[in-house]
């Protein structure tokens, strides 16, 4: 992962970088960095620790005013997380500094290589080999654009490389491949980052940079090639959101912020979905309707909180089309030989769009001939790129390292794919899925509900802040919701948790509840009559082994009250709809707990918003 910016302009480099630094920091805090070029000399100041750190050092030492720089905040892979490891690079003659995103896979090769030629390393880090060679590399042609394609050429992996140069003060150079970069476009100004929120104060005019390509930025120049010099072909665009939504507006938290976000990014991620005919429609569908009916079976693939969207996901889809859906982590998918052929129809969710474990079970999947349907928050990432139809989530920038609206928007454009595969394949008639989507629409006054009672909810999480174990039950769509519930207090409050299969309590994890369990249960609507009973009785048997039992319940459903020490009150949705509400209040759980306990919620240790390694 790690964030990456690169500036050219007139405007205090320092101050741009650091604060694109910030927005990127939920790509990795490990460590911070920033070189400028002053008077044909690279400056270099870097830190271990979060972006604060760095700061504080440029508060005490500032660097020289400059007009071009670049700067990085890293999530180690290669080498501990020290000063010595942090980016940027400088090549052994001081003439480059270069930050670097992604694994270098082929680095021990290259380093030998160059230690045998003579040059010394300062770091154990992948990153620094690509320094040490486009430092070479500069050294024989004098040009920083060559020298950069010369060295990507020579490079094996995944990596977004920046450069500049120090006898070259208008000019910085990136490079890309399988990891993200995007140019912003300003006036006699121009960036480069590995996400538009990173230049969003500056400019909202971005040009998406394709695979294996090399952009040279002037104040007053973008000129982009492939790796051979050939002049590439971009896509300029537009972005359709401003800085304010990428700032905090008065929360402690981003993260509590986009809990509070959930009714506006569901109702976005809902606008615009019907045509003049009034059919579903998707964003970008480049696979035919032909195909989409010749499908005989459906592998959802992601990670993490995605991934439970993706199990939501499963009961619908294939209780609407009838067509069988897996659901796989995508870090096992490649690895256990799926079977897969051109009837297959995958569908990928990613937050991000940039999770290297998905991209990678996508590339495969497409080879065996499959055709891949992304579901992503982030446009023009890599996964939507590589994929043959997007349904964008709408959801804004999610900054907070652990999903919450994007967890919610995925669940709902999951929908919106079932419902749009019942219609191409006939198995739903028309009026009955507009009755699910005119359902989906009250969704966001329903989320607003629940978040108007989330007093009650922190209440009960200041409660528990002594507590060590907590357990998590659902059956159906709520099993995915109880996973999720106990995955965000696992990210956030460091404690354990987690979920099970309510039904399956019994056949072992029931000998972990004592009295000192809280466990929360998320209880079916009543309309699934068996479903709800079946849950109840589950209820019945952790109260039996005395565990303090909170329940989330919709709204006049008496049943479950002579069994609940804590009832949370949900609206009443149906059976598949109702994981949108229920997560809710177990995320502004897991959210107050971690406050209460004293944890950074936004950036909870050891984890990074955008992972792009395997
Ligand atoms: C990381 C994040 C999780 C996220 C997962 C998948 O592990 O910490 O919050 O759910 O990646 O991310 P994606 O961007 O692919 O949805």
């Amino acid at each position: 992962m790690c964030g990456i910016i690169g500036y050219v302009g007139d405007k205090d480099v320092v101050q741009v970088i650091l604060d694109g630094l910030a927005r990127l920091e939920y790509r990795g805090y490990d460590s911070a960095g920033i070189a400028v070029e002053a008077d044909g000399v690279l400056h270099v100041a870097k830190r271990a620790g979060k972006l604060a750190n760095l700061r504080e050092q440029l508060a005490s030492t500032p660097l020289p005013s400059s007009h071009h720089g670049i700067g990085h905040t890293r999530w180690a892979t290669h080498g501990q997380p020290t000063d010595a490891n942090a980016h940027p690079h400088l090549s052994d003659d001081g003439r480059i500094a270069l930050v670097h995103n992604g694994i270098i896979e082929n680095h021990a090769a290259l380093r030998a290589d160059l230690e045998a030629r003579g040059i010394v390393f300062a770091s154990q880090t992948d990153s620094e080999v690509a320094a040490q060679l486009l430092g070479v590399e500069l050294a024989a042609c004098g040009d920083l654009t060559q020298a950069m394609r010369a060295t990507c050429g020579q490079l094996a992996g995944a990596f977004t490389l920046v450069a500049i140069d120090a006898q070259d003060p208008d000019r910085v150079v990136a490079a890309r491949r399988n990891s993200p970069l995007v140019v912003g476009v300003g006036q006699g100004e121009n960036f480069v980052a590995s996400d538009v929120a990173a230049f969003i104060d500056h400019t909202r005019e971005a040009i998406e940079l394709g695979q294996d390509q090399v952009v040279t930025i002037t104040p007053s120049s973008i000129d982009v090639t492939d790796f051979d010099g050939h002049p590439a072909t971009t896509r300029r665009y537009h972005v359709d959101w401003d800085a304010s939504a990428a700032e905090k507006g008065g929360f402690d938290w981003f993260m509590r912020k986009e809990i509070f976000e959930q009714p506006r990014a569901i109702a976005d991620t809902l606008l615009g979905r019907y045509d003049e005919r009034g059919q579903l429609t998707l964003d970008e569908v480049r696979i035919g309707p032909e195909e989409l009916r010749r499908a005989d079976k459906i592998v959802i693939i992601a990670c993490g909180t995605a991934f439970y969207a993706g199990m939501v996901a499963k009961y619908a889809i294939e209780h609407w089309t009838r067509v069988p859906c897996e659901v796989e982590l995508a870090s096992e998918f490649r690895y256990r030989d799926p079977i897969i052929d051109s009837r297959t129809l995958c569908v990928t969710i990613s937050q991000s769009g940039e999770t290297m474990d998905t991209l990678m079970a996508i590339r495969y999947a497409r080879e065996q001939g499959a055709r891949v349907i992304a579901i992503c928050n982030t446009y023009g990432a890599t996964i939507p790129r590589e994929s043959d139809a997007v349904i964008y989530t709408h959801a804004g920038p999610e900054i907070g390292v652990a999903s919450t609206k994007g967890f919610t928007t995925q669940v709902v454009a999951c929908y919106l794919l079932g419902l749009f595969l019942a219609q191409v394949r006939g198995t739903k008639y028309g009026d009955e899925i507009r009755a699910v989507v005119a359902e989906l629409e009250q969704l966001p006054e329903y989320v607003q509900q629940v978040l108007d009672r989330a007093d009650d909810t922190y209440a009960l999480a200041r409660a528990m802040v002594d507590v060590q174990d907590f357990v998590f039950l659902g059956r159906h769509v709520g099993y995915p919701a109880a996973l999720e519930g106990a995955l965000k207090l696992k990210e956030l409050a460091y404690l354990h948790a987690e979920g099970f299969a309510a039904g399956e309590l019994k056949h072992g994890p029931i000998a972990i509840i004592d009295s000192t369990t809280p466990v929360f249960v998320v209880v079916p609507p009543q309309g699934r009559d068996q479903l709800h009973d079946k849950v109840v009785s589950n209820i019945q048997e952790v109260r039996a082994r005395g565990a303090h039992t909170v329940v989330l319940v919709e709204r006049g459903d008496e049943s479950v009250a002579p069994y609940a020490d804590t009832v949370i009150e949900l609206p009443r949705v149906s059976t598949l709809l109702q994981p949108v509400v229920a997560v809710v209040p177990l995320q502004l759980f897991a959210c107050e707990l971690a406050s209460a306990l004293g944890n950074d919620v936004d950036q909870p240790r050891n984890l990074a918003k955008s992972v792009t390694v395997e």
